[in-house]
């Protein structure tokens, strides 16, 4: 929708004019589950984004309104939820809550959520709307934080009111992608790089359109997995404080020492960010091949030790290979269905797309939705 559009739609629901921000969707290149063990990860933000308009209003309500997204909310800002209400709303009074608790003022606000960021797919639709409505509420209150804060208060209304105990990855990177680069993101410090995609090069980007049950009880599953890993591997090196401080060396020569599962899952997420390390280097000195070796490898290691893919996942995936054109793929996100990232050459995208499609088709019986997608900037405001 275009920010004229919206501006209209607004005033026709609201009568006033209001202010417009936008935040975009991401997809992951690789470092998949070493957000929360404070690893490495290096997403790119997309295409596809969700636009929240705001105007003020004079009593203390905040008023929530979308198009697409079923249901009108309105709720006393003096008394908001202290938890979710099961709703897509959730998203927005979940960053207006956090943004109290840190003792920011907030005024009665009339808002109009239109998000572009295909839901469930594992784009961080999610990421989108927080951040969006983020910027909104604070511009209405004078409130002036940087990206960074902006992107942990967005991560903190998604675990402590939303409750999925996600990492940084997601919104942070909503908050600050750059056109045309990949974000290498230590996830400890921070501190970030821009990793270039090389010219010519198109993230395209195969939604398997399925979501299993799974996705939400089995990530905390797995980041309580990770937490007992820790503690196994702390008894070895108690400065041990994250996954991300576990040496390979260490892993291996515990192997029999720790549970299985427990084992596999930091064996993941330990080489994880050592191949998205390596994945930054060969992508910046363009070693396309290196590139597409590592992200075959983080998608098996996905599959198979941490386990967190699918069928469908796993189909999307080979129907790649072989493909003119493609120089790597994974699936990327969460897990348990959603998306694969291929990194494909332009000239040959759109067959990619048309090819990869037929085949998963005929795999699964499931037409696939397939996006041609490039690196874009973070969120900004608008008007
Ligand atoms: C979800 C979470 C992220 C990250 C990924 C897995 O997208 O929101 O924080 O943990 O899963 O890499």
């Amino acid at each position: 929708m275009k920010t004229s559009d919206l501006a209209q739609h607004f005033e026709k629901t609201f009568g006033t004019q209001p202010r417009i921000f936008r935040a975009p969707g991401r997809v992951n290149l690789i470092g998949e589950h070493t957000d929360y063990n404070d690893g490495y990860v290096m997403p790119a933000a997309v295409g596809f984004s969700t636009y929240v308009a705001i105007a003020p209003r004079t009593d203390r309500n905040l008023a929530i309104h979308s198009e697409e997204f079923l249901g009108d909310f309105e709720f006393d800002l003096d008394h908001l939820p202290e938890k979710r209400v099961g709703a897509w709303c959730d998203y927005v009074v979940g960053v207006a809550s956090v943004l109290r608790q840190q003792g920011h003022t907030l005024a009665g606000a009339n808002l109009f959520v239109h998000g572009e960021v295909p839901i469930g797919a594992g784009l961080s639709s999610s990421a989108a709307i927080e951040v969006a409505s983020a910027l909104a509420l604070m511009s209405l209150n004078d409130t002036h934080l940087p990206l960074p804060e902006v992107a942990k208060l967005c991560r903190q209304a998604e675990n402590s009111f939303v409750g999925a105990r996600v990492g940084i990855m997601d919104q942070f990177v909503s908050c600050m992608g750059k056109a045309g680069h990949a974000f290498l993101l230590d996830c400890r410090s921070l501190e970030f790089k821009f990793v270039p995609i090389p010219a010519g090069l198109q993230l395209v980007v195969c939604n398997t359109m399925v979501r299993h049950d799974l996705a939400t009880g089995a990530y905390n599953t797995r980041r309580e997995e990770c937490e007992e890993g820790v503690r196994a591997f702390a008894k070895w090196n108690p400065a041990i404080r994250a996954l991300r401080d576990v040496p390979v060396e260490l892993l291996d020569q515990h192997a029999k020492d720790v549970p299985t599962t427990i084992w596999k899952r930091c064996s993941h997420v330990v080489r994880e960010n050592l191949r998205t390390l390596d994945a930054a280097a060969a992508l910046t000195e363009g070693n396309l091949a290196r590139v597409g070796k590592l992200m075959h490898d983080s998608h098996c290691s996905l599959r198979d030790l941490y386990e967190v893919s699918c069928r469908e996942l796993d189909i999307m995936v080979e129907a790649a290979e072989g493909l003119l054109g493609f120089c790597g793929g994974r699936m990327t996100g969460g897990g348990f269905g959603g998306c694969t990232v291929n990194l494909v050459h332009e000239e040959n995208a759109a067959d990619f797309a048309a090819h990869i499609a037929e085949r998963y088709r005929q795999a699964t019986g499931i037409n696939p939705q397939v996006y041609l997608c490039s690196a874009e900037d973070g969120a900004q405001t608008l008007t």
